[in-house]
């Protein structure tokens, strides 16, 4: 089945803002609609088996990003699991947590409770971010600027994966290296990571944390991300919140699974009464990546994102904010707002949706506004004319 049939669309809204949440294909939703009927038969049942249930899905998950059970944790969201990491990790009582200026402004707020609680500063350094500043740029230059914000008293580094409000891309392998011959912990917030780019977190050892998405690029049930903790740093991590499986296993989560190497699995496992048929849809989305293939939905996702770029530049020419082609490029493409429709921006976002049936995302960065558009794979080439059309002649 070609891909777009696979997508229960909405023939009135043309979705081009798959960087905040995507589309779940069909067979995930109805997976999960399904999960949830058949825990209201029988809530008790439904509980009770929950636990190996999740084991089987880390298992489906680890295998999918090249990582082992015993060293993933699912949540709701990123930012819970990136809570588990800033706010759970012994830090000392002296020197800085370190973000880049692009970051996402939750993820900051946790840094910045995590300094204020420990007596740490917060330093933010600024990233390259405008057409100006990606010339001559290559992903080891920046890693080397990264490197250069370094100092003696950080503690923590926050990074993005994928930049939220341009796509920039960042070289996280060789930044780890650097961090971990420093001893500088780095927590690496992978919103935009699973689906967008190939990831594979063995391949990440030097990373200290690692979170990511499965509601945004991966086109996963509505609820689901995931944290990785690689084993050296599992016995350290404290869990912020405790509950059932805290210090022991009692019987009834025996069955979720790893044995004694899963004892950390275990420790940050959500064990209060939940429901959790998004959790499970997680399988049927790995079902769904292995059908149409890995490789093709993400040259399918940056074939649209050409094609976008080529019409906005040759209908609108607005500033493009987001990096040139290439490995540095996510699947995010940022504008500048013109002056023309400078509109409150979510008046404009509103707008669109309300009389035209577009839904995109603005952002304010500084007293500018950004508009960003992220393609997936149930977008047409039509669609994306359509909608550069509606920019193009939206008067305010
Ligand atoms: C870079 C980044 N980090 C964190 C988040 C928060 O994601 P969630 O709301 O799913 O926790 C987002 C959401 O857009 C993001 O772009």
């Amino acid at each position: 089945m070609a891909m777009r049939e696979q997508f229960d669309l909405d023939p009135k809204t043309t979705y081009l803002n798959s960087g905040t949440q995507s589309i779940c294909p069909r067979s995930v939703f109805d997976a999960v609609l399904e999960y949830q009927r058949r825990y209201e038969r029988n809530p008790t049942e439904g509980l009770f088996s929950a636990w190996p249930m999740l084991w089987e899905t880390q298992i489906e998950l680890a295998k999918f990003f090249v990582a082992e059970p015993e060293d993933l944790f699912l949540r709701t969201n990123v930012t819970l699991a990136l809570n588990a990491f800033i706010m759970g990790i012994p830090l000392p009582s002296d020197g800085e947590i370190l973000v880049s200026h692009l970051e996402y402004g939750a993820i900051v707020n946790i840094c910045r409770l995590r300094a204020e609680q420990s007596g740490l500063s917060l330093r933010t350094f600024h990233l390259p971010a405008g057409p100006c500043e990606w010339e001559s740029l290559t992903p080891a230059a920046l890693a080397e600027q990264i490197v250069g914000e370094l100092r003696p008293e950080t503690r923590l580094l926050l990074l993005s994966h994928v930049m939220t409000g341009n796509g920039l891309v960042l070289p996280i392998r060789e930044i780890a290296r650097e961090t971990r011959k420093r001893g500088i912990l780095l927590v690496v917030d992978g919103a935009h990571a699973p689906g967008a780019v190939p990831l594979r977190l063995s391949e990440l050892a030097d990373v200290d944390f690692y979170a990511g998405n499965l509601h945004k690029w991966m086109m996963g049930p509505k609820g689901t991300a995931f944290g990785w903790v690689p084993e050296r740093h599992q016995r350290a991590l404290l869990p912020t919140q405790a509950g059932w499986t805290t210090f022991e296993n009692p019987k009834a989560f025996e069955r979720f699974g790893g044995g004694a190497k899963g004892r950390f699995a275990s420790r940050f496992l959500i064990t209060g009464c939940h429901e959790f048929a998004s959790f499970y849809g997680i399988r049927e989305m790995l079902r769904f990546w292995r059908m149409n293939g890995e490789e093709k939905i993400r040259k399918r996702i940056y074939e649209l994102q050409d094609f976008l770029e080529t019409e906005m530049s040759r209908e609108l020419g607005w500033t493009l904010l987001s990096p040139p082609r290439g490995p540095m490029r996510g699947p995010l493409l940022s504008y500048e707002l013109p002056s023309t429709l400078r509109l409150n921006g979510y008046e404009l976002m509103d707008r669109l949706r309300q009389e035209h049936g577009l839904q995109i995302i603005l952002s304010p960065v500084g007293d500018l506004w950004q508009l960003r558009l992220s393609p997936h794979i149930y977008n047409s080439e039509d669609e994306i004319r359509h909608a550069v059309s509606i920019l193009r002649d939206f008067r305010p």
